[in-house]
């Protein structure tokens, strides 16, 4: 069959991944697929960057819509982040010229991931997003596919590991949240506007996309009651500690006698939970299905392999043929979070 050529826009931590697991694993993505996998061109601010992979055999675009339209991609590989901007014009550009979409960005898909999802359906094309939650965690996959057969009561987790590790490590060192705050800056790992993080607004993001699968809601980030970690001082820490209590930035989406309850915010976790074991940069998410249970999903929520790894996922879902709903049900279908306060047992 024919190969499933790709343009991707952004070559950053994750393109620059999703470039070299291309390039290194072709003979195994082909027989997982039954496709080549291949790049036609790609995109980035900066031309002629060495970026630590060969990019020679690739077409150049200045231009993400330039690339994202291109007679000679199939699928567009959107990363280069941002809630508006390149990335959704791009996006937008890509799904109105018929091209399957694969994108690793949250902010974009939890403020415009409704009319994205209904303008990628009218037109039955894939837009998938499993590296946009907990990066590496396969937790979209398991949600709209492994749990299709439950209903779902409960999502929870941790989805920052930047927020993880700061209170993990003010936790261990008892310096203030203000000292690793620095440190954790110093070492990379906060985005380039830090208040994400902090805010726990990166993490909201996550929940609200995660919302939307589990419960059939439509993405409803401002639905989220959202308190970041800024206040979280060593005397919180030491207190909780004292009860038997680690304080995680802890997101969760449920059914409640009220309806459905988003909530990303600092809580207090009881240490024999799995999630206080959490510590650095990890991830965990807990979905609750009414046949299924509790499952436990942990592992690297960011980072080059990590991310790329889901990002190569949905790549391979679209060159097996698979489309289907963008939240796991028609986005036309999906009902108002609010109604579903009253709608919702
Ligand atoms: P980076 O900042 O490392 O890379 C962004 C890339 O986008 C760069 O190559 C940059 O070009 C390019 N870019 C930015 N603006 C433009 C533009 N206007 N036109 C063309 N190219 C542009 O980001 P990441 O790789 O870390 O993240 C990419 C996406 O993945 C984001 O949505 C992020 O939220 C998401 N994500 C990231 C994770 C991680 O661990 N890093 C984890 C999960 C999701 P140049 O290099 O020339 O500056
Ligand atoms: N800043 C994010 C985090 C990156 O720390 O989890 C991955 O989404």
């Amino acid at each position: 069959s024919d190969p499933l050529r790709l343009g991707i826009a952004g070559l950053g931590t994750v393109g620059v991944g999703v470039v070299r697991i291309i390039r290194q694993q072709a003979a195994l993505l082909e027989a997982r697929t039954g496709r080549k996998i291949t790049i036609s061109a790609v995109s980035a601010r900066t031309k002629g960057r060495d970026r630590g992979v060969a990019l020679d055999s690739y077409a150049w675009e200045d231009d993400p819509v330039a690339l994202a339209t291109r007679d000679d991609v199939d699928v567009f590989v959107e990363l280069m982040g941002g809630e508006d901007g390149p990335a959704k014009d791009a996006t937008e550009a890509a799904l109105k010229a018929g091209k399957h979409v694969v994108t690793a960005n949250k902010a974009m898909l939890a403020i415009h991931g409704q009319a994205l999802a209904e303008q990628a359906e009218a037109k039955g094309l894939a837009l998938r997003y499993e590296a946009a939650v907990a990066g590496g965690i396969p937790v979209v996959k398991t949600l709209m596919e492994g749990l299709a057969g439950n209903e779902i009561t409960r999502v929870m987790g941790v989805m920052n590991g930047s927020c993880n590790y700061i209170l993990t490590r003010m936790e261990n060192s008892g310096a203030t949240y203000q000292e690793i705050f620095a440190e954790a800056d110093g070492l990379g790992y906060l985005e380039a506007d830090p208040q994400l993080d902090v805010g726990g607004i990166d993490a909201a993001h996550k929940l609200a996309i995660l919302s939307a699968i589990a419960f059939g809601t439509r993405v409803d980030f401002d639905g989220i009651q959202l308190e970041g970690i800024e206040r979280v001082s060593i005397e919180d820490i030491r207190a909780a500690a004292d009860m038997g209590y680690k304080i995680k930035l802890l997101g969760v989406a449920q059914k409640t006698g009220r309806g459905l309850e988003q909530r990303m915010q600092p809580c207090l976790v009881p240490d024999s939970s799995p999630l206080a074991q959490l510590d650095g940069g990890t991830n965990m998410v807990v979905l609750e299905g009414d046949a299924v249970g509790k499952i436990v999903l942990r592992g690297a929520g960011a980072g080059e392999g990590p991310t790329a790894s889901a990002v190569m996922a949905d790549i391979c879902d679209i060159a097996r043929g698979l489309r289907g709903p963008v939240f796991g049900q028609p986005a036309v279908g999906l009902v108002n979070s609010t109604a579903a306060l009253t709608k919702l047992p």
